[in-house]
């Protein structure tokens, strides 16, 4: 025990701690104060070493990032710097223009829609908080893409009310394109609470900053085709029922339906929400069939192809990412104000859903063909049943109410977008050679 305190005892004090020794006893209270104050030293050091491994670990960790942790990881924001980058990105430039805050803007929709409302003079501003869903270099490849045009992408999630709130002081936006969520159906089974997290937490969370701006703007958010799960009836309409969801990710859409509902209600915010039909095209998402088959034909790799029941089709509305970002924007150009404020309804909101689709399914062995055209490569197909984990048998919109509402016309055909999507594939992936992860 002495050897130990003498051991201790080594270690060089303060010398002024050293000038007051007196007595015996002070002497060891001392050496026995200075060895807990050590000891403290060495347990903050030894527990913030802990923290940072917790906090930082590097995403080689090959489980998928528990939703909890996502939301505790720190972002570096606020400052004058960055407040002057928020405004200069968001400073409208158009007579008439409007100013939006796009969330998820460095994923694949919020890109392209980020992209048209700059080319428009419309002031824009990006959030995301680039999660590892899919390979985020891809996501990095668009901000960059994006910074060029002026768009500045906040790195942040929408479950960060105190970052919300402050982009909300920081610039009055009169527009919120919500595009931020946890998409793909199968994902869901290996990680449920992402979908929790952001489209259903996430959007509460985004709606409540929303509700107490003032003025509050108004919100054009992703709801999903998926809500309309084992509907058997087509093409599918905005009047269908939506209450046999197929995936988790299918009932937390729904779900962000019915929390829209609520908050126009209570709040007066105007809300629309656009139910995408099975989006494609350049910087496309790599966890989507046509992106990846693109990827597993080139490499030699055979590619699943699913069938129904007794042989049956399994067809999707493909939409092309031109035809979406025009309802998206025609969404926003007719939404009404909101008409709460303070936090308090003033009056009766708008509340909207619209179905953006393609009207003509194709199956997907059709899409397997057309890709084989293009990249002059044939594929190994792999006919498999259809697994009952999210994917349903086949999607049609009905988009008669986008049609007479926002003026939405689809105008590009698979073969063609298709064509598009594979000329970017190809120059993004070094002729296929540099492999999509
Ligand atoms: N692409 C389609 O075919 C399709 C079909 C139907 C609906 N949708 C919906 O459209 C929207 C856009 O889809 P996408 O294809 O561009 O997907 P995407 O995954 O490429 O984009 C979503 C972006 O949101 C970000 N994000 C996720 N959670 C977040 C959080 N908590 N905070 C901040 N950022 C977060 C992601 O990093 C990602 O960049 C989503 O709401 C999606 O559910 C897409």
């Amino acid at each position: 025990m002495s050897k130990q305190m003498s051991h201790l005892d080594d270690i060089p004090s303060t010398p002024g701690k050293f000038k007051m020794e007196k007595s015996p006893f002070v002497h060891n209270r001392l050496r026995w104060h200075s060895s807990l104050a050590k000891l403290t030293f060495w347990s903050c050091i030894f527990l913030g070493l802990i923290l940072i491994f917790f906090f930082r670990s590097p995403s080689s960790n090959p489980l998928p990032q528990d939703p909890s942790r996502r939301s505790l990881r720190t972002y570096n924001w606020g400052g004058p710097a960055w407040e002057k980058r928020v405004r200069s990105s968001a400073r409208v430039r158009s007579h008439n223009g409007i100013s939006v805050l796009v969330t998820g803007a460095a994923g694949f929709v919020g890109t392209h829609v980020s992209a048209a409302l700059k080319r428009r003079g419309d002031g824009v501003l990006g959030l995301d908080n680039f999660n590892d869903y899919y390979d985020p270099s891809l996501k990095r490849a668009r901000q960059a893409l994006l910074e060029r045009s002026g768009v500045f992408i906040v790195e942040g999630d929408i479950n960060d009310s105190a970052l919300l709130r402050k982009l909300f002081e920081v610039v009055a936006f009169t527009h919120v394109m919500h595009l931020a969520a946890q998409a793909g159906v199968r994902y869901a089974m290996e990680n449920p609470g992402s979908y929790v997290h952001s489209n259903i937490a996430g959007l509460v969370s985004l709606l409540e900053v929303c509700k107490s701006a003032n003025p509050q703007p108004a919100i054009v958010w992703a709801s999903s085709s998926s809500v309309y799960g084992l509907n058997t009836k087509v093409p599918f309409s905005e009047k269908d029922r939506t209450d046999q969801p197929a995936s988790l990710y299918a009932a937390t859409k729904k779900a962000g339906e019915e929390i829209a509902h609520t908050y126009n209600h209570i709040y007066g915010l105007s809300l629309t929400g656009l139910r995408f039909f099975t989006v494609y095209g350049p910087w496309g998402r790599p966890d989507m069939a046509y992106f990846f088959f693109t990827r597993d034909i080139l490499k030699g790799k055979s590619i699943p192809i699913f069938e129904a029941a007794n042989h049956g089709t399994v067809a999707r509305d493909f939409t092309y990412i031109d035809d979406i970002v025009k309802g998206c924007l025609a969404a926003l150009d007719t939404a009404e104000k909101s008409t709460g404020s303070g936090g308090k309804r003033k009056g009766p909101a708008q509340l909207r859903v619209y179905n953006l689709g393609n009207t003509s399914p194709v199956p997907v062995s059709d899409l397997v063909s057309i890709l084989e055209r293009l990249l002059k490569v044939n594929a190994k197909r792999d006919i498999m049943k259809l697994p009952r984990n999210g994917d349903v048998q086949f999607t049609h919109a009905n988009i008669s109410l986008a049609q007479r509402e926002l003026g939405y016309k689809p105008s590009t055909d698979l073969q063609t977008g298709l064509k598009k999507f594979v000329r970017w594939y190809l120059s993004y992936y070094n002729g296929g050679k540099k492999a999509a992860g």
